[in-house]
């Protein structure tokens, strides 16, 4: 383990170095120490003998903003789907309020923890209404399929997401933009505490984009709500994380607030890219300025 960064409060991993983290440890500016309710330890993932993460130690900070960026390919939406129990590790073991995922009935996860995945299908010809209305399941009993809260829950969370017009559409004849707001108002009409989302500005336009990470924001802020997402826009991972989580090659190589991660030399060994970070005139948040592609030779 080594630091680097201005401030010297971000805890950065030697690859070789598993287990470097402690799970509900934290640096002098990461979270309060044993505030996390979802806590992945030791993580190993495979699929079938390939492993794609190796080791990982994360403990999620409960009721802040954690934003996952990587390299494509690197283990983000393995690494969701394992601490959404859609994927089993191989070793270690992912914590839910201390106890194993795999331990807990299906049910109570569906009910802690949302999980939007990075390609989600949605079954043939399902209106808008019925998809989101989807996201109400868990709360269900056999004795009471609908109540007035799972009314309130999918009208707030299309209205939020901007669908409530799109209501009766069928949800496979909507634009990419349309189709993946829909699949944030389902994640949102589930009413979990903790709530991850795979990229979920894909194949949004730059309103449309802000917008839903505003929204995420202020269901965190209002709701303390605790929010781990996968981005791929660095600048836009910076303005909205509190915890900002770099991997690279199923391992996190850095993690802390984003003014201390994203470091030019953070963006050159994770994404092997020469860039310049400057404050974003806006937020005062790093803002990478890709530079020169690049090139062993270049000397950066
Ligand atoms: N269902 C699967 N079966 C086999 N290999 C898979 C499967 N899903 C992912 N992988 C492999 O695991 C590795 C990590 O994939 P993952 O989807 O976690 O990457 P990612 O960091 O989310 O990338 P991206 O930014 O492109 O979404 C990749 O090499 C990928 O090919
Ligand atoms: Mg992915």
């Amino acid at each position: 383990m080594r630091e680097h960064g201005a401030g010297g409060e971000v805890r950065t991993y030697e690859a070789s170095g598993p287990g470097a983290v402690e799970p509900g440890a934290s640096g002098p500016g990461g979270v309060t120490p044993g505030a996390s309710r979802l806590v992945a330890r030791a993580l190993t993932l495979a699929y079938e003998d390939r492993t794609v993460v190796d080791g990982l130690d994360l403990a999620v900070p409960d009721g802040r903003v954690s934003v996952i960026v990587g390299p494509n390919a690197c283990g983000k939406s393995t690494t969701l789907r394992a601490l959404g129990r859609l994927l089993r590790p191989k070793g270690g073991s992912v914590l839910l309020d201390g106890a194993e995922l795999a331990k807990i009935p299906t049910r109570r996860i569906a009910r802690a923890i949302g999980l939007l995945p990075q390609s989600p299908s949605a079954p043939e010809a399902i209106t808008v209404a019925d998809l989101v209305a989807r996201g109400r399941q868990p709360h269900q009993r056999w004795w009471q399929q609908w109540s007035d809260d799972d009314e309130r829950a999918v009208t707030d969370a299309m209205a939020r997401t901007d669908v409530t017009a799109l209501a009766d559409r069928p949800v496979d004849e909507l634009s990419g933009g349309q189709r993946q707001r829909v699949w944030i108002a389902m994640a949102l009409a589930q009413e979990t505490e903790l709530l991850l989302l795979d990229e979920p500005t894909t194949f949004l336009d730059i309103a449309h984009q802000v917008e839903v990470l505003d929204l995420v924001r202020r269901l965190n802020h209002e709701r303390a709500r605790t929010v781990v997402i996968v981005l791929h826009d660095l600048n836009q991972a910076a303005r909205y994380a509190d915890h900002l989580i770099a991997m690279k090659a199923g391992r996190i190589v850095a993690e802390g607030p984003p003014g201390e991660v994203v470091t030019a030399e953070l963006v050159r060994e994770v994404f092997g890219l020469a860039a310049v970070v400057i404050p974003d005139p806006v937020t005062g948040s790093p803002l990478v300025v890709p530079g020169m592609p690049y090139r062993p030779e270049s000397g950066f």
